[in-house]
């Protein structure tokens, strides 16, 4: 039963999927400016086509100049101005920045960096520990205020909490923090010694307090803990926000955050959880030219950790203030750059920032209109994509990327390879990267998820690296794919165990080798490309890695062999399969090259039935497809710096001038939005 207070789980999201807009916005600083400059910006506002502002999270010392003395009454206005001018807003809780008085109040809540600097409220943000338990208490009760003030209003049409949360603290108050949860973790120090390993170099810890927070340190059992702990830090923390704005908002309000680049600090299905709708900021810099695979694996993460619609919270208008150097994109850049995110499941887009900052840190970065209000060049064109956009409303509303391929990818796999790269080119970031790509060369939406739980929507899924393995995550594999699912795992994969010490009995080791029916007998750095033959895929080139593999059952198949260049792998089997109840599970051992990777991606989608209705796709042409009830709408973008003709599967409908054609041709920074109805 829901405490009287509590909204249900169906009151938490906008009601039904085929209400919801699609939402175009910026971020806006009201209490950076005065007031009577507000009008003009969101005159402004109105005709680029904007519908949202997201506002508020770097505020708090302007919601609550003083201790419990809220000044409320300007946001209050804020969100009504805006309104009267159609724009919603999405309200941040402002707890990325600790105003003095609460900083002096409980220094303890202030973080300290990795390096032993203290850090100090007024001279940057994200500065605060996370793990503080006063400085839970106080987020969630900001947060609480705010809901209490603006969970009904219907002008706030979701929440953002913090912003760009995964600064952790190093202080010896954190490592206190960190040891006690070491404790709950392993019980006792033998057996934290016994599963680390830490024999090694006379490594026995002898107290609790002996183990450091350090990420510096030679012990990589030490770094899985850490982040683990970190990634509950973090979860946590959002959660007790969430918490707090759930209780008391009275109408359908999201709450997301906004995380940013890579994921590299916490895994986003976890954190994920503690929000109702996942949030990114992707910026193309320091690229001057948008690479769709970097962009498009990090939407596909944000996407994947709900398996549902997300929001682009902060994009980039035009130039950054942090690349080196921060060149302006090309014209069609910035336009392309929307429909790729709203191709690959966005609602929402969302620029950092509208009016260009006076003051402060970032008065050089990109925006939509100049610190004295007049536009900037790019904005004509971000108003002409927005109008485009809406006008597709009916079309895009409520249609969501439903992927029949996934790629299982974790940032602790990614955080143990790093740490042992073995070859220096081994980029783990890259490798899965690149076999993303693959897939989406063929015209196939990817769904990149963190967990093996619920794969009955997916016919494939790929690991790039499956390599720390545990048997629970091995049972779920498994068990999909006695049910038809096929695996395809990636070079490195059953390497070690979930605490990061290598498997007992060899690699891949456990109920994986069983199935597969294979085992890795060496692996090899690689310091020139190796061929690659296979009569499925054909012959090709493989860098970098490449691993010696041996079937053990008679029904393993080898699909591929490397040539005589490398004098142990010559003639060994590169790539294996083996049928394994209603499904197959394959283990590719080495990093093949872009035109080989596609050729593998193409058959292993073959084996897995998977309907390839774009391949062959002409060379940087991107397709991203979103369905609806109502039929599906193919968004294709083209990154080539000239005309491209594709064929498409049939005629299709592009909504963007209402012809109805079966080749296309999209020139340059083109795109198209075709129905198939
Ligand atoms: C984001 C951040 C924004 C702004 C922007 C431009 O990472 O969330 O507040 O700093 O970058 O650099």
């Amino acid at each position: 039963m829901k405490a009287p207070n509590q909204v249900s789980l169906n009151e938490r999201v906008p009601a039904s999927p085929e209400k919801r807009s699609l939402l175009f916005g910026s971020a806006w600083y009201p209490e950076q400016r005065p007031e009577s400059t507000w009008d003009q910006d969101l005159v402004q506002m109105r005709e680029v086509g904007l519908n949202t502002v997201r506002m508020g999270e770097f505020a708090w010392s302007d919601m609550e100049p003083a201790d419990g003395q809220y000044a409320l009454d300007w946001v209050q206005r804020a969100i009504e101005k805006a309104a009267q001018y159609g724009i919603s807003t999405i309200l941040c809780t402002p707890t990325p920045c600790v105003p003095a008085w609460l900083a002096h109040k409980y220094p303890q809540i202030m973080g300290q960096r990795a390096n032993g600097t203290k850090q100090m409220s007024g001279i940057d943000r994200q500065h605060f520990d996370p793990s503080d338990p006063q400085y839970l208490i106080e987020v969630a009760r900001i947060a609480e205020v705010l809901a209490r003030r603006f969970g009904e209003h219907p002008s706030v049409i979701g929440w953002q909490l913090d912003n760009e949360i995964g600064e952790s603290s190093w202080s010896p108050a954190a490592a206190g923090r960190f040891q006690n949860w070491l404790q709950h973790r392993y019980g006792t120090l033998d057996n934290l010694n016994q599963k680390w390993g830490t024999a090694i170099w006379s490594g026995r810890f002898q107290s609790w307090a002996d183990i450091p927070l350090r990420v510096d340190t030679h012990v990589v059992h030490l770094n899985l803990a850490i982040f683990d702990w970190q990634d509950e830090v973090w979860e946590n923390y959002l959660r007790v926000q969430a918490e707090a704005i759930r209780h008391h908002r009275r109408r359908p309000q999201p709450i997301s955050h906004n995380f940013s680049y890579d994921y590299a600090r916490q895994d986003a299905e976890h954190a994920g959880r503690a929000l109702d709708i996942m949030g990114v900021d992707p910026y193309i810099s320091p690229l001057t030219c948008h690479n769709p695979d970097r962009m498009g694996f990090y939407l596909a993460i944000t996407r994947g950790a709900k398996r549902a619609p997300f929001w682009v919270l902060e994009t980039q208008p035009n130039t950054t203030g942090w690349g080196p150097p921060n060149a302006a994109l090309p014209p069609g850049e910035v336009r392309r750059m929307m429909y790729h995110q709203i191709g690959h499941g966005a609602d929402m887009v969302s620029f950092w920032q509208w009016r260009a900052s006076r003051t402060g840190a970032e008065q050089y970065h990109g925006s939509l209109v100049n610190s004295d209000g007049r536009p900037r060049p790019i904005l004509s064109e971000i108003s002409g994509a927005v109008q485009e956009l809406k006008a597709l409303d009916s079309h895009l509303a409520g249609t969501a990327v439903k992927p029949g391929v996934a790629m299982l990818w974790r940032t602790r796999d990614r955080l143990h390879l790093d740490r042992q790269r073995f070859h220096p080119d081994f980029d783990a970031w890259k490798n899965a990267h690149d076999q993303y790509g693959a897939f989406r060369r063929l015209g196939l939406d990817v769904e990149v998820i963190g967990s093996a739980q619920n794969l009955s929507d997916y016919r494939l899924l790929v690991a790039p690296y499956l390599h720390l393995v545990d048997t629970a995550l091995e049972e779920s594999l498994l068990a999909w794919v006695q049910t038809g699912g096929h695996l395809l795992v990636g070079p490195r994969s059953g390497w070690a165990d979930e605490e990061g010490a290598r498997r007992v009995d060899g690699q891949p080791g456990g109920r994986l080798a069983q199935a597969l029916g294979a085992r890795v007998d060496e692996y090899y750095a690689l310091h020139a490309p190796l061929g690659f033959s296979s009569k499925m895929a054909g012959n090709g080139e493989v860098n970098i890695w490449a691993e010696w593999l041996e079937p053990e059952t008679d029904d393993c198949q080898i699909l591929a062999r490397y040539d005589e260049r490398h004098p142990w792998l010559s003639g060994r089997a590169a790539w294996v399969q083996r049928h394994y109840g209603r499904g197959a599970i394959s283990y590719l051992g080495c990093w093949p090259n872009e035109t080989l990777w596609t050729r593998i991606a193409q058959v292993v989608s073959q084996h897995a039935g998977i309907d390839l209705p774009w391949y062959p796709l002409p060379q940087g042409i991107e397709v991203s497809t979103r369905q609806g009830p109502r039929g599906n709408i193919h968004i294709l973008c083209n990154y080539q710096d000239n005309t491209v003709k594709i064929r498409l599967p049939g005629p299709l409908r592009n909504l963007l001038d209402n012809s109805r054609k079966q080749t296309l041709a999209l020139p340059a920074f083109g795109v198209a939005v075709l129905s198939d109805i």
